[in-house]
C-alpha cells in the first residue's frame, strides 16, 4: 500500500526510517501488505538523502495521487496542518498524526470528517510520544468509568525538574542544559510554561470523557516559578515536584482539567518517573490505577506510534476504528481552584504563629539555610480559593499543589 508523509522533520524522517527497517514485521502485521512511502512533502531540500527521489513541495501531488491511502501529518502546528488534513479526509485517504496541537484544537472536526467520508483519523502519537495510551484507554479501559487522570506529559520539563531536584541545578542551567542536549526547542516557551502539557490534557480528557476539551478551557501553569528552595522544602517532607497534567470527573456534565506543578510524595507510580520520560496514571472505577510509562518524544519512538496508527489504517481500510468524541461546551471544564479540594504547599515570609492563627492544622518543614523570616508548610485540604482566602494578609512566596496521585 502505498503511504506518503506530510512534514519531514525528526518525526518524519523516523516514520519513514521506521517504515523501511521494520518492513517484515509490518507486512506480518498488515497480513501481508508492505507499506511503500510514495511521497514526501516538505517545503526544505534534503539533498542527498535517500529519499531525494520523493520529496514534492505541492501538497496536491499526495492529495490527488489515488494510490496513497494513507497518509502521516508530522508537520505540527494548526496551519497548513488543518486543511491539509481536511482535504485528505475528504478525499477518502486516512490520516494519522503526532500533532496535538492540531488534534487539540481541531480534532473534533477532524474525527467528524473522518467518520463521514469513512476513513480514520488517527491520533496515537499525539500524547505521551511512543508510550500507547490513546488504544488502551479507547480499547482496553472501555469498561471502565474514568475517574480521573494524571500525567507527566512533557519530557523537557520532566528534565529540568529532575535535574533541579537529583543535582541541585538551578532551573536556569537546567534549562540550558535541556537545550544543549537538544531536548528542549531554542524558545522553550511552550514546554516551560505547560502549553505543550495543556494541548495534551485536552486530548486525553476529550477521549476519556467523550466532549472535546479546548486548550482555553485548560489553564497551564509552568514551571519557571520553582526554585531549589521549594525542591528542598518538599524533599523533606520525601516528595518531589512534577508537572502535572490532571483531569477529573465531577459529573456527568463537569470536569476540571488543569496543568501546573505538583508535590508527588514518593510512593506513588509518578514520583520516580525521571529524566526526559512521561508517564500517565489512568484512574478507573473498576481497574484502579494503571499507569503508562515511556518515552514521550523522540524521533523513533514517536515514529514508532505514527506507524503503528498506520498500520491500523491498512489493515482497517474497509472499516473504520472507532476513536473519537463528541462537541464539548463552554461551562464543561469547572474552575478547580472553586470545586477540588486538596492539601497546598507553601513558602511565605512569616512566623509560625502568623501561619498557625489562619490554619488549624499544617505540617511545618524544614531545609539547610532557611532563613529565620522563612516557613515552609502543607495545609490540609481545601480549595485553592479557600487557601488564598486564609493566606490574605501573608506575604507568600509561592503556592504549590498537593496531588493524591
Ligand atoms: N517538547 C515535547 C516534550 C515534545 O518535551 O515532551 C513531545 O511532545
Amino acid at each position: 500500500m502505498k503511504v506518503a508523509v506530510m512534514g519531514y522533520g525528526t518525526v518524519g524522517s523516523g516514520v519513514a526510517e521506521v517504515i523501511e527497517t521494520h518492513e517484515k514485521s509490518i507486512s506480518n502485521r498488515t497480513g501481508g501488505e508492505v507499506l511503500e512511502v510514495a511521497r514526501i512533502l516538505d517545503l526544505r531540500d534534503f539533498k542527498g538523502d535517500p529519499h531525494e527521489a520523493l520529496f514534492t513541495k505541492d501538497f496536491n501531488d499526495i492529495l490527488n495521487d489515488d494510490e496513497i491511502k494513507v497518509v502521516a501529518e508530522t508537520m505540527g502546528g494548526v496551519n497548513p496542518a488543518f486543511d491539509f488534513t481536511m482535504k485528505l479526509l475528504e478525499s477518502g485517504k486516512s490520516v494519522v498524526t503526532s500533532n496535538k496541537e492540531l488534534v487539540a484544537q481541531k480534532g473534533l472536526e477532524l474525527l467528524q470528517a473522518a467518520e463521514k467520508h469513512g476513513v480514520n483519523y488517527l491520533f496515537e502519537a499525539s500524547v505521551g510520544g511512543g508510550i500507547p495510551i490513546i488504544r488502551p484507554m479507547a480499547q482496553c479501559l472501555a469498561a471502565n468509568n474514568i475517574e480521573g487522570i494524571a500525567g507527566i506529559l512533557n519530557g523537557t520539563t520532566n528534565f529540568i525538574l529532575t535535574k533541579m531536584i537529583e543535582d541541585g541545578m538551578t532551573f536556569e542551567d537546567a534549562l540550558k542544559l535541556a537545550q544543549d542536549n537538544g531536548f528542549a526547542e531554542k524558545d522553550p516557551t511552550a514546554d516551560i510554561e505547560g502549553f505543550d502539557a495543556c494541548r495534551k490534557v485536552c486530548i486525553l480528557a476529550s477521549l476519556a470523557f467523550g466532549k472535546h476539551v479546548y486548550p482555553n478551557q485548560v489553564k497551564a501553569e509552568g514551571i519557571t516559578k520553582i526554585t531549589l528552595e521549594d525542591v528542598s522544602y518538599i524533599s523533606s517532607a520525601n516528595g518531589v515536584i512534577k508537572l502535572l497534567g490532571q483531569i477529573k470527573k465531577i459529573n456527568d456534565d463537569k470536569i476540571t482539567a488543569f496543568v501546573s506543578p505538583a508535590v508527588v510524595f514518593n510512593g506513588s507510580q509518578l514520583a520516580s518517573v525521571n529524566g526526559v520520560f512521561n508517564a500517565i496514571l489512568v484512574r478507573g472505577d473498576a481497574v484502579g490505577d494503571v499507569c503508562f510509562y515511556g518515552q514521550g518524544a523522540g524521533k523513533l519512538p514517536t515514529a514508532s506510534a505514527v506507524v503503528a496508527d498506520m498500520v491500523d489504517c491498512a489493515v482497517h481500510v474497509e472499516r473504520r476504528k472507532n476513536f473519537g468524541w463528541g462537541a464539548g461546551s463552554e461551562d464543561y471544564v469547572a474552575d478547580e481552584k472553586a470545586v477540588l479540594e486538596m492539601p497546598f504547599y507553601v513558602r511565605a515570609k512569616a512566623s509560625e504563629n502568623a501561619v498557625m492563627s489562619a490554619f488549624s492544622d499544617v505540617k511545618f518543614l524544614s531545609r539547610k539555610g532557611q532563613p529565620s523570616d522563612e516557613v515552609a508548610f502543607i495545609t490540609d485540604s481545601m480549595t485553592e480559593n479557600q487557601l488564598v482566602k486564609k493566606l490574605e494578609g501573608i506575604d507568600v512566596i509561592n503556592t504549590i499543589k498537593v496531588t493524591n496521585y
